[in-house]
């Protein structure tokens, strides 16, 4: 697929203030960090299409990107980071779990994961709950470029041999990074595959 426009929509807390339109959707959620908002960046080909920042926490808000005028990339607010404090992690929790529930257009959720760690629980307990709730999603995993020879490839290894643990079918899955742009032409035919499937 070739991005021949993206624009920011709208940024809000509540899913039921999200575009009202029958346009496909697609979101990226993850732990803070992990590099939601620079892998829209990547696959748009705008530096500063979505805001990205070095400390965590930067994406608060449900941000809709139109893209090609056909379909939605949606930068969700990271989890699991606890500096901000509990009551405010609790409300990032609401935010994300009434959209991830509630928006009838969300057509794939995608689940970054750093491809440097090993399985994190924070990562495995928030895949279950997808499961738990019928959610369709997909894994992407991140920063392949910060990986030494050999360690990405065993990373994504044990990460799905954790998955496979629990899933008779793993999920689809893509290896990325926004810094070297590896990943983009995959992900991107997956997303117009499913489109044309709709
Ligand atoms: P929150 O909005 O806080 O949840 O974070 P996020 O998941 O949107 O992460 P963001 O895209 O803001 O990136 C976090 C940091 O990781 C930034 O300093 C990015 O430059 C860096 N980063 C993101 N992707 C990559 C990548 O593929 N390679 C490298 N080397 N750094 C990356
Ligand atoms: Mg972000």
């Amino acid at each position: 697929m070739n991005i021949t426009s993206a624009e920011f929509v709208v940024s809000n807390s509540r899913a039921d203030m999200c575009p009202d339109t029958n346009l496909p959707e697609y979101a990226f959620i993850g732990r803070s960090n992990v590099g939601k908002s620079s892998l829209i960046n990547m696959l748009t080909g705008r530096k500063s299409l979505a805001m990205t920042s070095a400390t965590p926490g930067k994406t608060m808000l449900i941000n809709h990107f139109l893209i090609n005028k056909e379909w939605h990339l949606v930068d969700l607010p990271g989890y699991g980071y606890a500096k901000r404090g509990k009551k405010a992690m609790q409300q990032l929790q609401n935010i994300i779990e009434y959209y991830i529930l509630e928006r009838k257009q969300l057509t794939c959720l995608f689940v970054l994961i750093d491809s440097r760690l090993t399985p994190q629980k924070i990562d495995l307990e928030f895949i279950e709950w997808l499961g738990e709730h019928g959610i369709p999603f997909g894994i992407i995993f991140t920063k392949a470029d910060k990986n030494k020879a050999g360690e990405l490839k065993k990373n994504v290894g044990t990460f799905l041999a954790k998955l496979a643990e629990q899933w008779e079918e793993l999920p689809p899955h893509f290896i990325t990074s926004s810094e070297k742009r590896i990943g983009r032409a995959e992900f991107l035919d997956y997303i117009e595959s499913i489109n044309q499937s709709l």
